[in-house]
């Protein structure tokens, strides 16, 4: 089954088609980053005005890359949320227009489900059920059981900022610009990870939830303090390192304990933009001894993408056919339920 699935909840237009939920057949991305690096975040009109220019050529360029057209196509997927409304709007009014007109089933895909999915992706190998995973993106950070396709227990989730978006704040008290994530994790290699002590926050005993607030306010605290003798390049790279050290140490504890209390668990994943993250990986790897433990098969399927929601909608699909019409109109929402 080939399906064609669009996201649009941020800054990323995206189109892929991925066959039986794995194989990825095309997949085009145009992305804003160089338009919200000048105002070191996404502005959401302009991220939405982006869409609207965007969406056409990238549906075009999919196809073109895959060698399919429509007739080759059996559904169509799209992020209905949670994200940006304004930029959700153009990703779901699209997938609603090609489903109405080609008479193509609409799968809606809620925009966590599809992170947990990409781990699916260029993947060959059986997932094991139960599994744990950890998704950590800039608007979002859970823990989530997942017993079997489309059967979710969140265990925990962020009670003020997520990790992407602590990186990104962190980034721009250090000037590091937009997107933070990949502009800490490569000056941290230069950095000392012990150079500053920082909060690491787990909040009650036993508690799954996370919270990076405190944390980020320690390094603005920290940079002010150094602010009056000037900072220097190797200050930088010890408060992004010290910083990444503590972010990636309660993640992979969390993510442990979370583990241990479902001993029937039998795969540790990670996904979300923050998987790229190559600290984060090697500690939960350190941390997870002989369990098996994946991230996604590429940096592409780490961040916002549409083969994670091409990937989703295929199992949602096998589940229940029925469910999913052609014409059903798909609205957009900023529900963090899934
Ligand atoms: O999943 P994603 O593309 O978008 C959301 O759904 O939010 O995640 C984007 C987030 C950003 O906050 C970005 O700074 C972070 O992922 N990120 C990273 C890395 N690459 C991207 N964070 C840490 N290390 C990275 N290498
Ligand atoms: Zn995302």
């Amino acid at each position: 089954m080939k399906i064609l699935a669009i996201e649009s909840s941020c800054d990323e237009t995206a189109c892929a088609i991925v066959e039986d939920g794995r194989k990825v057949l095309a997949n085009t991305v145009a992305s804003q980053i160089d338009i919200h690096a000048k105002t070191g975040g996404v502005v959401p009109e302009v991220a939405a005005r982006e869409h609207v220019l965007n969406i056409i050529p990238v549906l075009d360029d999919c196809l073109q890359e895959a060698g399919l057209d429509w007739d080759d196509i059996d559904a169509v997927a799209v992020t209905r949320g949670p994200g940006l409304l304004s930029s959700l709007i153009i990703g779901t009014q699209t997938a609603n227009v090609i489903s109405y007109v080609k008479g193509k089933p609409l799968i809606p895909v809620q925009h966590i489900v599809g992170h947990i999915y990409s781990n699916w992706l260029e993947r060959e190998e059986e997932i094991e059920f139960p599994v744990m995973i950890l998704t950590v993106s800039g608007g979002h950070n859970e823990l989530v059981l997942m017993r079997g396709h489309n059967n979710f227990k969140v265990l925990g989730e962020t009670r003020d900022d997520a990790a992407g978006e602590a990186f990104d704040k962190v980034a721009r008290i250090l000037g590091l610009g937009y997107p933070g994530g990949p502009a800490i994790s490569k000056l941290a290699l230069e950095g000392d990870a012990t150079a500053f002590s920082l909060p690491r926050s787990y909040l009650e005993k036993g508690s799954l939830d996370f919270s990076f607030s405190g944390l980020k306010t320690a390094c603005l605290t920290v940079v002010k303090e150094h602010a009056e003798g000037g900072i220097s390049e190797k200050f930088k790279a010890d408060l992004a390192a010290s910083f990444q050290e503590a972010v990636c140490e309660v993640l992979s504890d969390k993510l442990m304990m979370a583990a241990a209390k479902y001993p029937e668990v039998k795969e540790i994943h990670l996904a979300g933009g923050v998987s790229a993250n190559g600290r984060l990986r090697e500690m939960i790897e350190a941390k997870a001894g002989g369990q098996i433990f994946r991230y996604p098969t590429a940096m592409k399927f780490c961040t916002d993408n549409a083969a994670m929601i091409g990937a989703a909608a295929y199992y949602l699909y096998q589940l229940e056919p029925l469910n999913y019409r052609s014409c059903s109109n798909i609205v957009p929402t900023t529900e963090f339920e899934i």
